[in-house]
């Protein structure tokens, strides 16, 4: 057994006869052809990748590929939220098609979740549902989009709103790729990992604020993050694949880090979208202590560990000003996390205890954001 082979975690997400593992460890990229032969029945890929990938990955990728005979074309598209859109979307359609990938064969996504989420789309759309494997290549990508099976892209009306549930066959995560990732990027994956414990596993969150840093580093610390949080997701997807429930705890700060992404109009410069999701964390955990759910500690406590990783935490963080408290509680409403007209939202009891809350007024989340809105 290659070092490698040791290091490698796999996670299972249990979901009948469309299970499926998750690969975590270094040098997956490598071991590419390998894992997918032994599990593909066809000998046809097509690999969608974007513009900053493709340079770094996408030759090993499909070396590797070859090497175990599967035939394999690729597209690449450019890098960025805005890919995620119904021209793209053809556009691969297209080229799968053009591949004459059958069913027994599989579409591939080599990339981010704007890649993943963008092929995972077309993949299942294409010929009724055709194979689908995801490699992510960003931490965030890893430890939350390429698993559970949501793919979709955005519309004028919001993000996510087009899309189908269509799960992998299989999920490569090669650790080793992350060094290449910007460490922008990197902590805003990181806001996701943070979100597992703040979900429902406190003896991570407590681990995490011991050891991001060996997290960041690389390594068996980065891989135990990797897996844990794949397993905490894997285990919310097999209990509720269809989001009829406790799957919207996933959701913890995406209600309002949807929002402020909204009024950054997409805008990666001013937010990516993990430091939305941390700063609407603090903010959830803030408007829970206000709500009198939650002690005002555990607050402090989030945002003091996001901000010791360099993630923003406040609003008045974000570059270039934001639209007043009413504007910003239109784009909540518009989110599709609305039931009926009424709001609903993770809040939280503390750290680790966040629950679905169905009824939260909205004259108190705006009253709220007048509060922390930078004056
Ligand atoms: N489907 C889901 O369940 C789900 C969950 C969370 C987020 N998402 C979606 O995921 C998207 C965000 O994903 P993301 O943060 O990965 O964005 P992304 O795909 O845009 O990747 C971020 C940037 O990093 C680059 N990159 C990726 N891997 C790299 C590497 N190894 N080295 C160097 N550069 C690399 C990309 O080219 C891009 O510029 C959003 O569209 C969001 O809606 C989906
Ligand atoms: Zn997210």
């Amino acid at each position: 057994m290659t070092a490698n082979a040791t290091a490698r975690r796999t996670v299972r997400v249990n979901l009948g006869d469309r299970s499926y593992d998750i690969l975590i460890g270094p040098g997956l990229i490598s071991a590419a052809g390998r894992e997918i032969a032994s599990r593909l029945k066809g000998r046809k890929i097509a690999v969608v990748t974007d513009e900053h990938v493709a340079p770094l990955y996408l030759d090993n990728f499909m070396a590797a590929l070859s090497a175990e005979g599967i035939d394999a074309v690729s597209l690449v598209l450019p890098a960025g939220e805005k890919t995620k859109s119904f021209e793209h979307l053809i556009g691969v359609c297209d080229s799968v098609l053009a591949a004459r990938i059958e069913r027994g064969d599989a579409v591939v996504a080599l990339g981010g979740g704007v890649i993943g989420d963008l092929t995972g789309f077309a993949a299942g759309i294409v010929r009724r549902g055709s194979r689908f494997i995801q490699v992510p290549t960003s931490l965030l990508a890893q430890v939350d989009s390429s698993v559970g099976g949501k793919t979709g892209i955005n519309s004028s009306h919001g993000k996510n709103l087009i899309g189908v549930f269509h799960q992998p066959d299989l999920v490569l995560a090669d650790t080793d790729v992350l060094d290449t990732l910007s460490p922008r990027e990197f902590r805003a994956g990181y806001a996701e990992v943070a979100k597992y414990g703040l979900i429902d596993k406190p003896d991570f969150f407590a681990w995490l604020e011991k050891n991001w840093r060996a997290v960041f580093a690389g390594g068996e610390a980065r891989i135990t993050a990797i897996a844990t949080s794949c397993q905490a997701k894997a285990d919310v997807v097999a209990a509720d694949e269809r989001e009829n429930g406790q799957r919207a705890l996933l959701n913890l700060g995406h209600t309002f880090g949807h929002a402020l992404e909204a009024a950054t109009h997409y805008d990666s410069a001013r937010l990516v979208h993990g430091e939305g999701v941390s700063i609407g964390m603090v903010l959830a955990h803030q408007f829970s202590a206000r709500m009198n759910l939650a002690s005002p500690d555990d607050g402090k406590r989030v945002e003091a560990h996001l901000r010791d990783v360099g993630l923003p935490t406040t609003m008045g963080e974000i570059p270039g000003g934001l639209p007043p408290a009413e504007t910003l509680m239109d784009a909540i409403a518009q989110d599709k996390k609305v039931k009926g007209g009424k709001l609903t939202f993770i809040l939280t009891h503390g750290i680790g205890q966040s629950f679905v809350a169905d009824d939260v007024p909205q004259s108190e989340v705006v009253a709220f954001l007048r509060e922390k809105l930078p004056k």
